[in-house]
């Protein structure tokens, strides 16, 4: 992170109900990434699985499902009210054996027996070294124990076929947010040096990214969402005006911009890096 934003940390993207909605929906597009990525990562039946920065709980609820009744999930997040919705899901979902901690996972003292530590998009808003951070989690697996991370690149953030300039624009909003605001925005191409710089053995990695056209897709919402999210941050540092972003219509305007064109746009890019520790 950039030293000097050291008294800026509030997490960015902030806590309210619009931003739980709206990672539930962004996790949609990630479904399939997310649990081939798990899969391939060895998360299996009967696992002892450590989630940090679970959010709404829609990694926890893939976990579930691989590693069955027999295994058990813990997922950490600092903000209790999102923990109420992923621990909501879980109980609708049947599930028994996850459960859901409050503590800021840079603190974090648990069991040191877990069988993998799993986390998606939030090495990247962590407000200390990465690297820091990774060793401490790494503390809690047992020798063998899975580290799976993916995170987000945002270079190429806004990217659309034809390109569309409110596409590109609302792209570069919320890549200036972030780096302004001191976060890190390429940590998936860095997650290779950074598990080396941990310790731990070179990881295996994958990158991809959703990509969606038409009118009906997700994609269009979940972006001028965190667009909305990190507004805060957007006017704070002059990347954009109100009036230019012009928030209540930024989803339709995004939505017309394509479908109009019959285009297709990318949203978030996101690495995946996985090892296990010796
Ligand atoms: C971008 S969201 C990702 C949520 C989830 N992993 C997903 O992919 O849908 C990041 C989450 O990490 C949490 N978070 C951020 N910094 C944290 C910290 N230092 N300790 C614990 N949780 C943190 C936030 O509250 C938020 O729920």
């Amino acid at each position: 992170m950039n030293q000097s934003n050291q008294s800026t940390q509030t997490y960015v993207l902030g806590s309210s109900s619009e931003e739980t909605q709206r990672l539930q929906k962004q996790a949609q597009m990630y479904l399939p990434i997310t649990q081939r990525f798990l899969q391939e990562a060895g998360i299996t039946a009967g696992m002892k699985v450590l989630e940090v920065g679970s959010g709404a709980g829609d990694i926890s609820l893939l976990v579930a499902e691989l590693v069955g009744p027999s295994g058990t999930v813990v997922g950490v997040d600092r903000n209790p009210e999102i923990l109420e919705t992923a621990r909501a899901r879980m109980q609708a979902a049947g599930h028994t054996n996850v459960s859901f901690i409050v503590e800021d996972i840079t603190n974090l003292t648990l069991d040191t027996d877990f069988d993998a530590v799993v986390g998606r998009f939030i090495l990247g808003h962590l407000f200390s070294d990465p690297v820091v951070a990774l060793r401490n989690l790494v503390r809690h697996l047992r020798p063998g124990g899975i580290v799976a991370f993916q995170e987000a690149d945002l270079t190429h953030l806004g990217t659309s076929f034809p390109p569309s300039p409110l596409f590109e624009q609302a792209g570069s909003w919320i890549r200036e947010g972030a780096r302004r605001a001191g976060l890190d925005y390429q940590l998936g191409f860095r997650l290779y040096s950074v598990f080396l710089d941990a310790g731990l053995p070179e990881p295996q990695m994958s990158y991809t990214s959703p990509i969606g056209g038409g009118s009906d897709w997700v994609g269009y919402d979940v972006m001028a969402e965190l667009v909305r999210s990190m507004l805060p941050e957007i006017l704070k540092f002059h990347v954009a005006t109100a009036e230019e972003i012009d928030i209540d219509t930024l989803a339709q305007r995004l939505r017309d911009s394509m479908a109009n064109r019959r285009g297709v746009a990318r949203w978030l890019d996101v690495v995946s890096a996985w090892t296990r520790t010796t």
